[in-house]
């Protein structure tokens, strides 16, 4: 994949890590929880399993400085020691996510402020407000501090700033740094009014100072003002981020920086902060009991891979059991941690990381499963963290190894926050729902793809699929054209192009921007009932991939759509809209554009997926592959991964030797549930 639109591009990257040390293995460890004498045992039993990197002092504010200006720095000292002594790498992470309780105590406007007015308090964690002058210069001190103190330490060799940012803060001192914002944007508050269709509810604004963020209201409130908001929230925590990045580039600039992402998390923009880090590294939990969980969680990788812009990602959290935050927390049967923790590899990670090394006595994380549980290292699970920390180095010759994928899927922020606003057609129609839909029939079928930001460079792909792009840019739209005319197959699900950057309708026929492109148009959005669900049938001949005039049924959604050129594949059947087109075709210059305006059901979708992979000339992996299996392709290594309940037969494409067995394989090879072949033809 080529770097398009908010891809870092930095010189640093996971390959300063994995230089001599291969792929990465370890995780959060907070030695501030244990006694010295356990640290020893620690390091002991880090270098047993492989561990090579160590994500330290992420929750240790208060641990290095205990009073505003006292620091106590000692105690990191001896940990940054200890682990250089054993070989082992630190991620140092800034301990900005929980300031002490003397912050908010002593300066209580740096506590955030919820929608309501009402301020959250220290007690737990993540309690500051991003645009907090007070928060911001303490946070920077620290910082600093921390960077002047192990700039050169021969254990540094990451940053880990704060952690999984997604603060968000109602207080006046946000309003006013908003306003700022806003004035930066739209100049004067005749733009801004007019951006945000103030004369809808006599919201007209005479004065800056009247313009607040979106707090509790009576009813449903300005969608463009919550979009503006969504934006400033985001941007508020990148310039945090860059903030504390800048110091620590200034003091150790051969050091990489980053911060941990949290998959599809909505309040922040990711294309924009993987932009300005190094490397970009993920936490992901799957749902032991989510049946699409390996789908999503492919797909989550998908996108941690366009986030670093092709190149190689850091899966920085995950856990080798239950976690504790969800209400019934299903443990992960034996071989389930190691499967997914291989399947974040075959998808371009290079590193491998858990939360956390030791399991927590104390705090609100006691139940959560870590590398070391409570009952400790003498157990199935220590025994079996230790077995794959050591097979990992079968695999090192993997790090640096390109994910390569003709299919692209275009997923942006600004749409997904325009469109799942109160007040929409049917708050059934959700960005990453959308976005999973139409991912799992590729996923299914051993498809690789790629997950890009609208802004990107198409041109290296030959499918292209926009699952939802209800707001859309002309220069975005103006991209998908000309992807098509130069030769593209382009994919646009149902209610996209349907506002413009300031979530105001795009009126004539719809998709305004597309419309020529995809040779249709609609006039009327019509969410339907889910029971009985929606019938459509294919018109466009066996070449579909379906008999003519077999029904599949869609939901939720459909629309009054005309051909203006396109071909009708299928149409809906009976009802207000029967004989009226349900997805179309449309041959535009060298390319072709298919517009799909309902929810068709998995089997159907899986039907389209068939018909426009035929359109880009691009097949999966392995024909035929058994359901369950996932087959991805990581540099010249074939992975297949057993997420099914069955052992199964895997037709293989070329002899090769399996790379975590050492056994040659040619023609199949067997999978019993969970088990993992690596195959190096
Ligand atoms: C992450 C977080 C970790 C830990 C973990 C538990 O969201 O970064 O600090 O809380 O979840 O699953
Ligand atoms: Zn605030």
């Amino acid at each position: 994949m080529k770097p398009g639109a908010g891809v870092t591009s930095s010189e640093l990257g996971m390959h300063t890590l994995t230089e001599g040390r291969g792929l990465l293995f370890g995780g959060d460890y907070n030695p501030e929880q244990w006694p010295e004498e356990v640290w020893a045992e620690d390091a002991r039993l880090m270098r047993a399993a492989g561990v090579n990197l160590v994500t330290v002092g992420v929750f240790s504010w208060a641990r290095l400085e205990p009073e505003p200006g006292r620091r106590d720095f000692g105690w990191l000292d001896r940990v940054l020691d200890l682990m250089a002594e054993h070989g082992i790498a630190v991620d140092l992470a800034t301990p900005t996510a929980s300031p002490p309780p003397w912050l908010g105590h002593r300066w209580p406007e740096t506590l955030p402020v919820d929608e309501g007015g009402h301020r959250l308090w220290y007690g737990s964690r993540n309690q500051f407000c991003p645009s907090s002058p007070v928060y911001r210069e303490r946070a920077l001190e620290i910082v600093t501090a921390l960077a002047d103190r192990y700039a050169g330490h021969p254990a540094l060799a990451l940053w880990h700033v704060g952690n999984e940012l997604g603060e968000v803060c109602h207080c006046d001192v946000s309003a006013a740094a908003f306003r700022a914002w806003l004035r930066e944007r739209y100049g004067d508050l005749g733009t801004l009014n007019e951006a945000w269709g103030t004369t809808f509810w006599s919201q007209g604004y005479g004065d800056w100072a009247e313009v607040v963020p979106p707090r509790r209201a009576p009813y449903l409130i300005n969608p463009s003002q919550r979009l503006d908001w969504w934006r400033f929230c985001s941007d508020a925590l990148l310039d945090h981020f860059r903030a504390e990045r800048d110091v620590l580039r200034a003091r150790t600039p051969g050091t990489p920086v980053t911060t941990n992402f949290m998959g599809l998390f909505k309040r922040v923009d990711y294309w924009s902060v993987a932009a300005e880090e190094d490397v970009v590294a993920n936490d992901w939990y799957p749902e032991p009991g989510d049946p699409l969980a390996p789908a999503r969680t492919a797909l989550t990788h998908d996108l941690m891979r366009g986030l670093a812009g092709g190149r190689p990602w850091l899966l920085m959290e995950q856990s080798t059991s239950a976690v504790n935050w969800r209400p019934h927390n299903l443990p992960k049967p034996p071989g389930q941690f190691r499967l997914e923790s291989l399947q974040a590899l075959a998808r371009g990670a290079d590193g491998l990381c858990y939360f956390q090394w030791r399991a927590s006595r104390f705090g609100a994380e006691r139940f959560h499963a870590a590398m070391v549980p409570h009952a400790g290292a003498d157990t199935r699970l220590h025994a079996a963290v230790r077995a794959h920390g050591q097979e990992l180095r079968k695999l090192a010759d993997l790090a640096g190894e390109p994910v390569p994928a003709r299919v692209a899927m275009v997923f942006g922020w600004e749409s997904w926050w325009a469109l799942e606003e109160r007040g929409r057609p049917s708050d059934r129609l959700n960005a990453v729902d959308q976005l999973l839909s139409y991912y799992v029939p590729f996923f299914e079928r051993g498809v690789s793809v790629d997950v890009v930001p609208p802004a990107a460079d198409l041109s290296a792909y030959a499918l292209v699929v926009a699952p939802n792009l209800f707001l859309v840019s002309d220069e975005d739209a103006a991209g998908l054209t000309a992807y098509v005319r130069g030769g593209g197959v382009l994919v646009v699900g149902p209610f996209s192009g349907v506002v413009d950057p300031r979530a105001q309708v795009r009126t004539g026929r719809f998709p305004a921007p597309l419309r020529e492109v995809l040779g249709a148009s609609g006039e009327e959005w019509l969410p339907a009932p889910e029971d009985p669900p929606v019938r459509c049938r294919w018109t466009g001949g066996p070449e579909n991939g379906a008999e003519d005039g077999a029904e599949f049924a869609a939901r939720t959604w459909t629309e009054l759509l005309t051909a203006e050129g396109a071909e009708v594949v299928a149409e809906f059947a009976g009802g207000d809209l029967d004989g009226r087109p349900a997805v179309t075709r449309h041959r535009a210059s060298a390319g072709v554009a298919w517009y799909v305006a309902t929810m068709p059901e998995p089997a159907a979708l899986g039907a389209l997926a068939g018909r426009v992979l035929a359109d880009a000339g691009v097949s999966g992996l392995i024909p035929g592959l058994p359901e369950g299996v996932e087959a991805v392709r990581r540099g010249e290594v074939l992975f297949l991964l057993n997420h099914g309940g069955a052992t199964v037969r895997v037709p293989i494409p070329h002899a090769a030797e399996d790379l975590l067995t050492g056994s040659p394989a040619e023609g199949h090879v067997t999978l019993a549930p969970r088990a993992v072949a690596a195959l190096r033809p």
